[in-house]
């Protein structure tokens, strides 16, 4: 049957076309503007953001006064950033705080502490949460931000290309983890507007 006459098959076939190869989406900027107003970091060391992109979380972290190393696995023109593939990092600040591809959060988590971060602060759709118990436990996982109301974000082409933003289906939270937390994680909002 073809596509044109069967709008299921039209729908599954946009949706691969739209995915972004190295999961380039592009968060609003206020998700790291008021994570870094409300989330104290160690201000002795810089913020790693590891997945840099455009820089977002970079320019956040700067305008509240932090030190920032930047890269990402591709250069998308952010002035400084490094082009690396976080997985084969060796060291890391105390700080780290980046929207990933999040089929890798888990392995960006563990990777993060392994190399010596003691924060870390990492964007997540809230929809995965419960099948990640597993390892979020593992992990000293201190509390989400549950961010409203729910950002869009939309590949990072389609936004650079002038395409509208809004309507994203998916809710999203910073998980934030704290080397030195034990017990059970806290629910905290974080408003776009407070
Ligand atoms: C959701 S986007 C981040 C958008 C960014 N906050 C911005 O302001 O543009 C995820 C980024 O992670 C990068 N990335 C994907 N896999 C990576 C890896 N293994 N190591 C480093 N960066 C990676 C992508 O190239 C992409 O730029």
């Amino acid at each position: 049957m073809s596509t044109a006459k069967n709008p299921d098959i039209r729908r599954r076939d946009s949706h691969i076309f739209n995915r972004d190869a190295h999961d380039f989406y592009l968060e609003p900027q206020w998700c790291s503007e008021r994570l870094f107003q409300v989330e104290p970091f160690d201000r002795q060391a810089p913020i790693l953001d590891p997945c840099t992109g455009t820089g977002r979380v970079a320019q956040a972290a700067k305008a509240a006064g932090y030190r920032v190393l930047t890269a990402d696995i591709i250069d998308r023109g952010y002035p400084g950033c490094r082009v690396q593939d976080f997985l084969k990092r060796r060291t890391a600040p105390a700080n780290v705080a980046c929207n990933p591809p999040f089929n890798a959060v888990k392995a960006f988590a563990y990777h993060a502490f392994a190399i010596g971060a003691s924060k870390v602060a990492m964007i997540f759709p809230v929809a995965c949460l419960n099948a990640a118990r597993p390892w979020l436990c593992e992990l000293p996982f201190s509390h989400i931000l549950l961010m409203t109301p729910r950002p869009s974000m939309p590949t990072g082409q389609h936004v650079l290309s002038g395409g509208h933003v809004g309507g994203d289906k998916r809710d999203f939270c910073w998980l934030i983890f704290e080397g030195d937390h034990v017990g059970e994680p806290r629910i905290r909002w974080l408003h776009r507007d407070e």
